[in-house]
């Protein structure tokens, strides 16, 4: 008999579980399980809804809103020296194909479907495996081992992350509604990198000499398509924090 055991996301380091899970013998872990939460409290009864004679307590968090965690938390398992290889069934606000594809390209074997299934029936199940169809054959993927943990090279630390890759946002004056939402973004929050006028006129422009390529402004705009980042040469070669000169520590080791 199979043992697949399923690992809850309320602990701090996902790698805990799952390396005691294969010292233990598992066939394969899944992951995850609902995140502990209170979704909101009642301000006239004053206690977490929903309330229970005068009382609450924490419910599980699911659906679209745990995927990234989720993600995340295979993605560690799939990568890490010694997890690596170990079957894995990703669960966690699977509600399309695409979903699923995600899941598998960071390494999951398998995929499980809870919320989604809740919520839309057991159809939806179908409709993914229609659309995970048509990708695999749009992409020349014959079977799921040609493209399961395919993106699993590609998470690395942040600390490795080129340094040298540099992005702009620009702005398609002909699609910009001029409602500044993404001035107000930049400005406040960001660095100071968009214009709200010119001629006297608003306009919305980037500078790109104060654009550190963040995309808090192509989040923030409420049209589709108008803000996208763009790589720009920087003609620096790969460089990453490890040996940065403002890295306190590349500056101890190299002491
Ligand atoms: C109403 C409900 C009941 C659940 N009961 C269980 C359970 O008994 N055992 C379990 O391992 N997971 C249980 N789960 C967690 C799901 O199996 C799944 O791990 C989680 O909801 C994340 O997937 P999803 O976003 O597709 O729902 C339950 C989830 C929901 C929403
Ligand atoms: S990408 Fe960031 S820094 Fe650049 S203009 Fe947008 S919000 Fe400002
Ligand atoms: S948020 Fe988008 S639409 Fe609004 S001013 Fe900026 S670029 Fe134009």
């Amino acid at each position: 008999m199979p043992v697949i055991v399923k690992l809850t996301p309320n602990i701090s380091n996902i790698l805990g579980p799952a390396r005691a899970a294969k010292a233990g013998g598992a066939d394969a872990v899944s992951l995850i399980n609902t995140i502990n939460s209170i979704m909101s409290v009642n301000l006239d009864k004053m206690a977490p809804e929903p309330v229970v004679d005068g009382k609450g307590t924490h419910g599980g968090y699911c659906g679209p809103a745990v995927k990234p965690i989720a993600l995340n938390m295979v993605a560690e398992i799939a990568r890490t020296m010694d997890t690596r290889g170990m079957p894995i069934s990703g669960i966690g606000g699977i509600t399309t194909w695409r979903d699923a594809a995600e899941f598998m390209a960071l390494g999951s074997g398998s995929v499980q479907v809870c919320t989604a299934a809740m919520v839309y029936g057991f159809k939806i199940v179908e409709d993914m495996i229609d659309g995970l169809s048509n990708w695999m054959d749009s992409q020349g993927y014959a079977t799921l081992d040609d493209f399961v943990g395919k993106a699993v090279p590609n998470v690395t630390d942040w600390q490795y992350l080129n340094i040298n890759h540099d992005l702009k946002a620009r702005i398609n004056q002909d699609l910009c509604i001029s409602c500044g939402r993404c001035h107000i973004a930049c400005e406040d929050t960001s660095h100071q990198a968009i214009t709200k006028e010119k001629d006297g006129k608003r306009y919305f422009e980037v500078v790109d000499s104060e654009c550190v390529g963040c995309n808090l402004c192509m989040i923030a705009c409420p049209v589709p398509e108008c803000i996208t980042m763009e790589a720009v040469d920087t003609d620096r070669p790969y460089a990453n924090w490890t040996t940065h000169p403002n890295n306190p520590m590349a500056k101890a080791a190299a002491e």
